[in-house]
């Protein structure tokens, strides 16, 4: 019988949920009227042989039970002092929310990984830029039609941003005369480092863009754009095409065939776009590459010899390749994504996904 009591006990001692149920199993087990204290009262009543055997179980069970009632009102009375009553801090935690990396940032930090991997630098440049590095030192001359490639943000009372002209320079001064504007491409930022930097090179410009454009499936007034530049006495275009066909293989983990179909920038001569098989029908033909079986990915070409002097290279002393390539473009086949627009919408549940 003191078994089943004992039993009984400890598993409603055990699961007790608050102080007050604690309580109330002390008084029925230990209280003046309670079940051990009766048996231990009526000991009195059995032969000394009986007494014997029952008295120190009895007594046993006595002092397990105020140990566990002790041990479970520590449990309540210390979340309790931190402020959380009743609350049984021997339950499961909950699982605590963390947020999520956005598919921009998860494809720009592997692609600046894959480059690092093959001895590029990663190097960055301003949102807001003039309109010499957008355009002039880049093969754009003013009344240049290639200037209605990329519609422009341009920015208002800009000649006070790059007012003191008492302290520029001549040289300094053609590169801030003009507008300031939300840089269109990222290709400003070759001139840029080339300013000050000197052959071999090669670069990686990660950044934001802008274009004054209406949006649809494929188009947003803000991007993301990875520019490349590698220059040095012999780079050439194979060098170009080793690259970019590593790079392609290590970001969508296959062999991916590529092809080169000629094109048109002002800064390169020859340009050049470059297409990938389609990832999703293999070039079969599908939707997503509109039923040619290429995706065209990005601009390139080689850099062209005004670029280098406006950088103030000698031409006959360098050669390299440059090429732009489209951030959202990349995520989009890469995790199969319908809109760019989705990118920018906000919405928790398409972050949630990657
Ligand atoms: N800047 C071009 C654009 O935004 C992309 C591009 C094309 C960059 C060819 C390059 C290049 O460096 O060589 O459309």
């Amino acid at each position: 019988m003191i078994e089943d009591i004992k039993k009984e006990a400890l598993e409603l001692i055990r699961s007790a949920k608050d102080s007050a149920a604690v309580e109330r199993l002390r008084i029925r087990f230990l209280g003046r009227k309670g079940e051990i204290s009766k048996i231990l009262r009526s000991l009195k009543d059995l032969s000394v042989k009986e007494r014997q055997t029952v008295g120190p179980v009895a007594q046993q069970l006595k002092k397990d039970i105020e140990r566990l009632i002790q041990e479970k009102t520590a449990v309540f009375s210390k979340s309790i002092q931190q402020g959380l009553p009743g609350i049984d801090i021997t339950m499961p935690g909950k699982k605590i929310k963390i947020g999520y990396l956005h598919p921009l940032t998860l494809i720009e930090k592997e692609i600046r990984g894959i480059f690092k991997a093959m001895n590029f630098s990663v190097v960055e440049g301003p949102e807001v830029e003039t309109e010499y590095y957008n355009f002039d030192a880049l093969n754009i001359p003013k009344n240049h039609p290639a200037r209605d490639m990329w519609d422009t943000f341009w920015l208002q009372n800009s000649q006070q941003l790059t007012s003191d002209k008492e302290q520029l320079t001549k040289g300094q001064e053609s590169k801030v005369k003009g507008q300031m504007l939300l840089r269109t491409h990222t290709s400003p930022v070759q001139i840029r480092y080339m300013e000050t930097h000197k052959p071999p090179f090669q670069i990686i410009v990660p950044g934001r863009v802008f274009r004054y454009e209406a949006t649809d499936a494929s188009h947003e007034i803000n991007f993301y754009q990875i520019e490349g530049l590698m220059v040095g006495k012999t780079v050439t275009l194979a060098n170009f095409k080793f690259v970019i066909q590593e790079f392609f293989k290590r970001l969508f983990r296959s062999d991916i065939e590529i092809r080169f179909r000629p094109s048109y920038f002002p800064f390169v001569e020859p340009g050049l776009e470059v297409d990938i098989r389609c990832i999703k029908c293999g070039g079969r033909g599908c939707g997503i590459c509109k039923d040619s079986g290429w995706l065209e990915v990005m601009g390139a070409g080689m850099v062209h010899p005004r670029v280098f002097e406006a950088a103030h290279y000698n031409p006959r002393d360098f050669q390299g390749f440059a090429f732009g390539l489209g951030l959202e473009r990349m995520a989009m086949i890469k995790y199969n994504i319908p809109d760019i627009r989705l990118f920018y919408s906000g919405d928790l549940r398409f972050i949630q996904q990657f």
